[in-house]
């Protein structure tokens, strides 16, 4: 586990106390590490993700839990970068799932839509796309100043984040994938379209639809019913799984999972370090707590997952929220209200 930065402290103390009860109640047999990478660290001595540290998660861990990197101390978000998408491109983590559904019908903000409109998964890429760091500045600082930034798309890249979301929509009785791409405007987009089409005649059950990135959005804000499973890139897909965060009833709830079935995982929750409620127990543990879940689920918990996620409804379903939800508690009173419904849980 690496805490991180600001309210990330805060969330992932709250998934411990939650683990330490199902490893009391349950016996899953795990073991909880923690590192402190973040910016304090990096303030002190100029390193974010140590050196050897991608060999150490390969070979010493099953699974990676992040709370939020991020720091206004740093910032160019140097030691941020480092970090998480370190830990992403270094462990080839090329599938960002991250699924949108409101715990509650009160919860989304959308007129006459709630959790019956409201199901999709986002499947963003997240190896590649302008996220490449590929560019630069030059003459920094001038009136010539001149910023680069190029995106990149490979056919291995773009094929396995498509196929990746085919195969989940098939696996998990869905019948409908989109694309967002912007092919209409950035040329390079195509290999995005041409690849969807292809890897969909793969999976003829199930109907693929291409939109322009634009157009998703709207459509996501107008029809969510229309979406099950979403697939885009880097970038599209960061602003799309705020967007998807926000018909879900926010950052708060919002969990996510960095995938690649042949590395170790990487489950965080969609927010960041949320500096404005930093230190003040106003954060929502929800979205880490759920991503946790996410975690336990892939590790074969799947009960110890069923639990957690069921606790976490109810206190929602009973007002035993955050202030982002409605509710009057802090970060640690939903901790607590989720571990008391962990308790009375049947055994
Ligand atoms: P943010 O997600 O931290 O905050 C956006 C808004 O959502 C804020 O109003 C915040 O108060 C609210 N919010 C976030 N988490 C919440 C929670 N758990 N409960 C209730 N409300 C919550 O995004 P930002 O302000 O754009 O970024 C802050 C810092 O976090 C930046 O340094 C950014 O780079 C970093 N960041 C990190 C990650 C990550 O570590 N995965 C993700 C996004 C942003
Ligand atoms: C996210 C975040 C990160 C991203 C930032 C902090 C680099 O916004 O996980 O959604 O852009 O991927
Ligand atoms: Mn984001």
């Amino acid at each position: 586990m690496i805490p991180g930065d600001g309210v990330g402290v805060e969330v992932t103390h709250e998934v411990v106390r939650i683990l330490d009860a199902l490893e009391h109640e349950l016996h899953l047999g795990l073991s909880l590490e923690q590192f402190d990478f973040g910016a304090e660290r990096f303030l002190k001595t100029g390193v974010g993700l140590p050196p050897g540290q991608l060999e150490v998660m390969r070979s010493d861990f099953d699974a990676i839990l992040v709370g939020a990197v991020g720091d206004p101390r740093v910032p160019d978000n140097a030691h941020a970068r480092e970090i998480l998408l370190g830990l992403r491109f270094g462990l080839d983590l090329y599938i960002n799932f991250r699924p949108c559904c409101p715990l509650a019908d009160r919860l989304s903000p959308l007129k006459n839509k709630g959790t019956q409109e409201i199901d999709l998964t986002i499947f963003r890429e997240n190896t590649e796309g302008i996220y490449g760091a590929i560019g630069g500045s030059f003459k920094k600082g001038t009136p010539d100043e001149v910023a680069i930034a190029e995106e990149i798309h490979t056919r291995k890249g773009v094929e396995r984040i498509i196929r990746a979301a085919f195969q989940w929509a098939s696996a998990n009785g869905k019948e409908r994938v989109a694309l967002g791409d912007k092919s209409n405007a950035i040329g390079a987009h195509e290999l995005w379209l041409r690849t969807f089409r292809e890897v969909a005649a793969e999976y003829p059950a199930i109907e693929a639809r291409h939109y322009y990135i634009d157009a998703l959005a709207l459509q996501m804000v107008t029809h969510p019913e229309t979406f099950q499973v979403i697939v885009t890139t880097n970038l599209f897909g960061d602003i799309l799984t705020d967007l998807g965060a926000a018909l879900s009833g926010g950052l708060g709830v919002a969990p996510s999972a960095n995938l690649n079935p042949e590395s170790t995982p990487l489950y965080e929750p969609v927010h960041g370090s949320a500096p404005d409620l930093a230190g003040k127990g106003l954060a929502n543990p929800v979205a880490m707590v759920l991503s946790a879940a996410l975690m336990l689920e892939n590790l074969g918990q799947a009960e110890a997952a069923r639990r957690v996620r069921e606790a976490v409804r109810q206190t929602v379903a009973e007002g035993q929220c955050t202030r982002d939800l409605g509710g009057k508690l802090s970060t640690r009173e939903v901790g607590d209200a989720i571990l008391e419904r962990l308790h009375r849980a049947p055994q």
